[in-house]
């Protein structure tokens, strides 16, 4: 038996092509807004995370081709050396004020913020408080440190009661970090930032939030989760992608500046990983010059996804409830979910088809997500079409 022959014997996505109905993987071959071109035909994207549609906006695209002219493809190095340029310092500035924070620091994805933030800042001393749903990012960081021989807690799925529980056991003065998304990427549902920043006071805690689905969509123009409780202050440190509403690719973390220069001389995924290229940076810091001057946009876009969870959930659906741009329609079971996933997509709509390990068992679901460029005929044929075909399957 050798190391890779595990991979000979993994069959599950042969055996869901041979059906006809695997929904991963599938290219795009032209268009990033809320209609693409895929197999030869228009589908209307509703599973995208870009949330303000601003990857085809004229002056994003435009501001990437002019960064590319001045500064080339890439930048060839880690932030740290050669890798600097000066639209990194244009954007940390700009994304530390809008967030309401002293300073920033870019990584090369949102992944690497989240692993890159919350990793270097742990000690043997320190204990991570983590909400059993944390995105993948959160996860990878507390693997890392607890190799290192760092406790790491999780507490039931955004449970105040649990968290309390949990953080009463340790010594008010043990250092301690907690750990959470905003807004929480699968069911889409939002973290109760209010009382969790309370406790973190009471049990003299470290905050981390990893704003990925919440920068854009919720809070005072777009500024996320702190934001939308009001509790902006009490965040020590929010983490956050390019990847979603700001039409890139690259991530940042905002805070006080002593923490961001030690993570900037600290933390490995920044050091030892190039910097965002050039067309990349240029492209987030016209998306964020845009959210600035278009604080509507959230609102269009929340609007939109609710229209979107008022019909599905009038005709039926099983639809987790919310606020954010995330509408999850459970269906139960793996075979079910690609079969209706293969049904929209042949009348032209793309979702995304969630299955375990990315769902508990018997919560498979379509995870929809909305744009604020989604017009309203797109949400109307949406609508009409999952109740046409929940009503064929039996779903409704
Ligand atoms: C909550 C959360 N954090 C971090 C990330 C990673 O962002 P990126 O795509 O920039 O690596 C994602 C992306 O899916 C996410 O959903």
């Amino acid at each position: 038996m050798k190391t890779l022959d595990k991979c000979n014997d993994y069959k599950y996505a042969d055996e869901v092509k041979e059906k006809g109905i695997y929904p991963y993987f599938r290219a795009i071959q032209e268009g990033e807004g809320p209609v693409v071109r895929m197999e030869g035909k228009d589908v209307v994207m509703a599973g995208s995370n870009n949330y303000l549609g601003l990857t085809t906006h004229p002056k994003v695209k435009e501001a990437s081709r002019l960064a590319i002219e001045k500064y080339g493809t890439s930048c060839s190095g880690s932030r740290f050396l050669t890798g600097t340029i000066d639209l990194h310092l244009e954007m940390e500035h700009k994304i530390a004020k809008f967030m309401g924070k002293e300073s920033a620091l870019l990584f090369s994805t949102g992944f690497q913020a989240g692993q890159g933030t919350i990793f270097p800042l742990m000690g043997r001393k320190d204990t991570i408080f983590s909400d059993r749903e944390n995105h993948a990012s959160i996860v990878a960081s507390n693997m890392l440190a607890s190799s290192l021989g760092v406790d790491v807690v999780r507490y039931k799925h955004n449970d105040m009661t649990d968290l309390e529980k949990r953080l009463s056991k340790l010594d008010k003065d043990a250092p301690k970090l907690i750990a959470t998304d905003g807004v929480f990427s699968t069911f889409g549902d939002i973290v109760k930032l209010d009382d969790l920043t309370k406790l973190a006071k009471e049990y003299n805690a470290n905050v981390v939030v990893d704003d990925a689905h919440a920068f854009g969509v919720i809070g005072e123009g777009g500024r996320g989760t702190g934001h939308h409780f009001g509790v902006q202050d009490d965040v020590d440190l929010t983490v956050c992608t390019f990847s979603k509403t700001l039409a890139s690719i690259g991530g940042f973390v905002v805070g006080d500046e002593r923490v961001i220069n030690y993570l900037k001389h600290k933390s490995p995924a920044l050091i030892f990983s190039a910097s965002p290229t050039p067309a990349n940076t240029a492209a987030a810091i016209a998306a964020l010059e845009i959210l600035e001057a278009n604080p509507d946009l959230p609102l269009k876009l929340a609007s939109n996804a609710q229209k979107v969870r008022d019909g599905l959930m009038q005709s039926g659906f099983n639809v987790v409830d919310g606020e954010t741009a995330i509408v999850p329609i459970i269906i139960g079971d793996d075979e079910k979910t690609f079969k209706i996933w293969k049904m929209l997509y042949d009348e032209g709509i793309f979702v995304n088809a969630f299955i375990a390990p990315a769902t508990p068992p018997g919560m498979q679901m379509l995870r929809t997500s909305y744009m604020a460029s989604h017009t309203d005929e797109h949400i109307d044929y949406i609508i009409e079409t999952f109740k046409k075909l929940g009503r064929q399957l039996g779903l409704i």
